[in-house]
């Protein structure tokens, strides 16, 4: 049976005895390691291969400890602004517990398959006009009201959640990796992470990934102007690397190619980095931190497209080989 992220961890955890386990058999993900990378990088690359959470993204461990600490507070509803991965986690974890998710989305910067998911999910879907972080002022201020709690990762409870993405691997390894790397976005895992980190006494370096252009890169899951927890990513001593969007497009072939992993274009930023050389350190922990099918849109644009051919084995043969 699939043990959830909140009793597996719950000595770690702001939970208790009247916390309501909500939950839908988050964390627990595979750690791969990668040969044909890290023979090719020159490196020991694991992988933490967080596509495999309920719904497809690393925002389950968050939303998991979020969403249970809202319904032990009497919460009524909540909202968030997103990008689409934790509008898809708010929406999933809300149906679990019955409550309302109210999620706001910058108009026409989502991937589709993120809002489709989202909506039947059962989440009431607004989408506003204005960019993320216009989006998430609004769900700050409407927060603020009392009406929703706020589940986006400057809810305390989120972080807690996903920190124990670094136990995880940790434990796992048995050691420390030289160390871990992912994408930056609004920073939320970067902090999780150094909380995580703390917490086992460690002072392993985080590489945090951004995109070159913020906002307007087409790995649409980190297109954020602004970070909002740029400070506590500054105070983590965060290594922030800058990779083009060629190197995510680049580095996101080829973990599916090499490796058989698909993820979405903004979990392929860390590879971006340690392809350039941007890493220090023979042994890394990457985070690979959506699934592919999320963004089916940069799939068809980027992707080998197929070959139609005739039902017929001698044409197929011929067609075989590219
Ligand atoms: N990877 C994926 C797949 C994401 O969806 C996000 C953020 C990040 C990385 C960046 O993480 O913001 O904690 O630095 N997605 C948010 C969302 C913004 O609304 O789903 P971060």
């Amino acid at each position: 049976m699939t043990i959830p992220l909140i009793e597996r961890f719950r000595d770690r955890l702001p939970v208790g005895e009247a916390t309501p386990v909500v939950s839908l058999g988050e964390g627990s993900t595979p750690l791969l390691r990668a040969p044909r990378l890290s023979e090719r990088l020159g490196v020991e690359l694991w992988l933490k291969w967080e596509a495999s959470n309920p719904t497809g993204s690393y925002k389950d461990r968050g939303m998991t400890v979020a969403v249970s600490k809202a319904v032990e507070e009497g919460a009524e509803a909540v909202i968030c602004a997103s990008t689409g991965n934790t509008a898809a986690s708010a929406a999933a974890y809300a149906a679990r517990a019955g409550i309302p998710a109210l999620v706001l989305t910058p108009q026409g910067a989502v991937a589709g398959a993120k809002v489709a998911q989202t909506r039947m999910l059962g989440a009431r879907v607004l989408e506003v006009r204005g960019d993320f972080d216009e989006a998430l002022a609004a769900a700050q201020e409407l927060a603020r009201r009392g009406t929703h709690v706020l589940v986006n990762s400057v809810n305390p409870y989120r972080r807690e959640g996903q920190k124990t993405a670094v136990f995880e691997i940790v434990e796992e390894l048995g050691a420390e990796p030289d160390a871990f790397v992912i994408p930056y976005g609004g920073g939320g895992n970067t902090s999780a992470y150094a909380k995580g980190l703390s917490e086992l006494g460690s002072t392993t370096p985080i590489y945090s990934v951004e995109a070159e252009h913020r906002p307007t890169t087409l790995a649409s899951a980190i297109r954020i102007g602004v970070p909002v927890h740029a400070e506590s990513v500054a105070a983590a001593r965060a290594h922030v690397v800058t990779v083009s969007d060629e190197e995510i497009v680049e580095a996101w072939r080829e973990l599916a190619r090499l490796e058989g992993l698909f993820c979405e274009p903004s979990s392929a930023a860390g590879l971006a980095a340690v392809r350039r050389g941007a890493v220090a350190g023979e042994r890394l922990a990457l985070t690979i931190t959506g699934h592919g099918l999320k963004d089916t849109e940069n799939a068809d644009r980027y992707g080998p497209q197929p070959v139609l051919v005739d039902p017929d084995p001698d044409a197929i043969a011929a067609a075989a080989h590219g």
